[in-house]
């Protein structure tokens, strides 16, 4: 499947552009929110963290003056290959003020021979193998930053594919520059006050069921409406989503995805009137958590979550989520919900974190802390600036290494080579959301697309290093590589 640069990428360039012209603010929250997620095709690749891009650059990016010629003529240059993306505006190069030291972020195709250009930094969701810059050279280091999961490009999931990188930023917390709570803005947050829970149980009396389902995005690898259809069958499910819609939403304002963000508010108001939210993301990866988690929580819903299987890592404290695959059966986890649904006094054990001290992950809290960047804060730069500045240090670090290197071999030894690994990009092969892979026919859809997508995603990477280290490159095409990478799989 080829995702083009999609609205991800609109959306960065259209708030960034509102940085670049006028500053930060709520203008640029209400942009980046300007499309409901429920509701279109690409999930998490169109709605971003509205916090999360409200805050851009700063001072090290907005409002910096180009620079002249001399003055940018020493500096290491960054060099966006994406075409999509480019987080400067207008122009085609800024000079970018980082910890260490300045460099020159460009998105000019023809600085890439430069020996200026130090790194290629690429977004996940454009990187395509066949449009890689080869051959490649030996003095650049390679800088991924894909926020979202594997769904936009498989390829990166794959050993051959992540370990094309030098630098990472990911959602994964194994990764350089970790985005993992790129949706959470901080503590106060998720201790939002909750609804009363008898005014909840009035909805319940008034019809609603237990648990509520918001979903438009109906076919990605997590496969999940395979599992909520089955559940349907055990407890009620409200499902407003196009993906196996039972209700409509109660307004005509709201139904229309145009009007109604997922941060709106009366949309919010009305969701937090349910107690538990479906929260099932579109694909399983190590760390990979959105609002589809945080925003119930926000609400003082609990999440039946199904995503990162490192979830607990990351919780306020031990009792604040159901995991859906702590539960046997669709069967159990409904009578478990029905269990809580009658018994106050338990459910309310869910919602304890919302006391004063009662987030208790000590992880939790520094990662909050300790991060750079930050969501919905104008004082820090976003995760975008950041990791330019994250690239930018680490190559100033490393011309500083090799200019003592060549100055005095015996006392600098040259720098070990940084590759990125699996772990940074950690999802492994899709599994059906119910069932077995085996009982699945071979016409499903999921099975026909995700499946092969993952699959073809490690050829790509396999056909791109065979091209990158065969001296016969110029004679053959990436398209040669894979048919024959193709070719020997099928043989096995
Ligand atoms: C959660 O943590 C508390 C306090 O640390 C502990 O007493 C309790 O047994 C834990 N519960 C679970 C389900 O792990
Ligand atoms: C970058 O990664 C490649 C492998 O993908 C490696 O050959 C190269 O030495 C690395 N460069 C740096 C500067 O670490
Ligand atoms: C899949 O194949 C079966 C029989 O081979 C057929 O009955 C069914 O309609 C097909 N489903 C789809 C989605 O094409
Ligand atoms: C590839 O070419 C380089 C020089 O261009 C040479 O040093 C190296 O040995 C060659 N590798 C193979 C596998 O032929």
């Amino acid at each position: 499947m080829a995702v083009g640069p999609t609205g991800a990428v609109l959306a960065f360039l259209g708030v960034l552009s509102v940085c670049a012209a006028s500053g930060y603010g709520s203008a640029a929250e209400k942009e980046a929110g300007g499309e409901a997620e429920w509701a279109e095709p690409w999930d998490g690749a169109v709605f971003r963290p509205p916090s999360a891009l409200g805050a851009v650059g700063v001072t090290r990016s907005c409002g910096t003056p180009r620079p002249g010629r001399e003055e940018a003529g020493d500096l290491p240059v960054l060099l966006w290959w994406s075409p999509g993306l480019f987080p400067h505006f207008p122009g085609d190069s800024e000079r970018i003020e980082c910890a260490r030291g300045a460099c020159v972020a460009s998105r000019n195709r023809r600085a890439l021979r430069d020996s200026r250009t130090r790194a290629l930094l690429f977004y996940g969701t454009d990187f395509r193998a066949s449009d890689a810059p080869l051959p490649r050279l030996a003095h650049q280091s390679w800088a991924l930053l894909h926020e979202e999961s594997p769904l936009n490009n498989f390829l990166l999931s794959h050993g051959p594919g992540i370990r094309l990188f030098n630098l990472t930023s990911t959602f994964s917390r194994h990764s350089d520059y970790p985005l993992s709570l790129q949706w959470l803005p901080g503590t106060a947050y998720l201790r939002r006050p909750v609804l009363p829970l008898r005014e909840r149980a009035e909805w319940r009396r008034r019809g609603y069921a237990p648990l509520l389902y918001l979903q438009s995005h109906c076919d990605v690898p997590a496969d999940r409406d395979r599992y909520v259809r089955e559940l349907m069958r055990h407890i009620p499910v409200d499902s407003y989503g196009k993906c196996l819609q039972n209700r409509e939403l109660p307004t005509a304002r709201l139904q229309d995805t145009a009007t109604a963000t997922t941060e709106d508010p009366e949309l919010l108001a009305f969701l937090s009137r349910y107690k538990f939210h479906l929260a099932l993301e579109n694909a399983i990866c190590n760390d990979y958590m959105t609002e589809k988690l945080w925003r119930p929580m926000h609400l003082g819903a609990v999440p039946v979550y199904r995503g990162s299987p490192s979830v607990r890592d990351w919780m306020p404290n031990n009792h604040s989520v159901i995991l859906i695959d702590d539960f046997e059966s669709p069967q159990k986890l409904a009578e478990f919900i029905d269990f809580l649904d009658k018994n106050d006094e338990e459910y309310m054990k869910y919602l304890a974190y919302k006391q004063p001290g009662g987030i208790t992950n000590q992880f939790l809290l520094d990662s909050l802390k300790h991060r750079e960047w930050g969501v919905n804060d104008p004082l820090l730069p976003n995760y975008l600036n950041g990791f330019e500045c994250f690239v930018c240090d680490y190559e100033l670090a490393r011309l500083d290494a090799e200019k003592a290197h060549a100055a005095s071999p015996g006392d600098s030894p040259v720098l070990e080579p940084h590759i990125a690994q699996p772990s940074h990009m950690d999802c492994p092969v899709p599994t059906p959301g119910f069932g077995n892979v085996e009982e699945i026919p071979e016409n499903d859809s999921w099975k026909e697309m995700w499946l092969q997508d993952y699959w073809q995603g490690l050829d790509q990477g396999e056909a791109l290093t065979a091209m990158i280290h065969n001296n016969e490159t110029e004679q053959r095409t990436f398209w040669d590589y894979l048919h024959e990478i193709f070719m020997k799989r099928q043989h096995l």
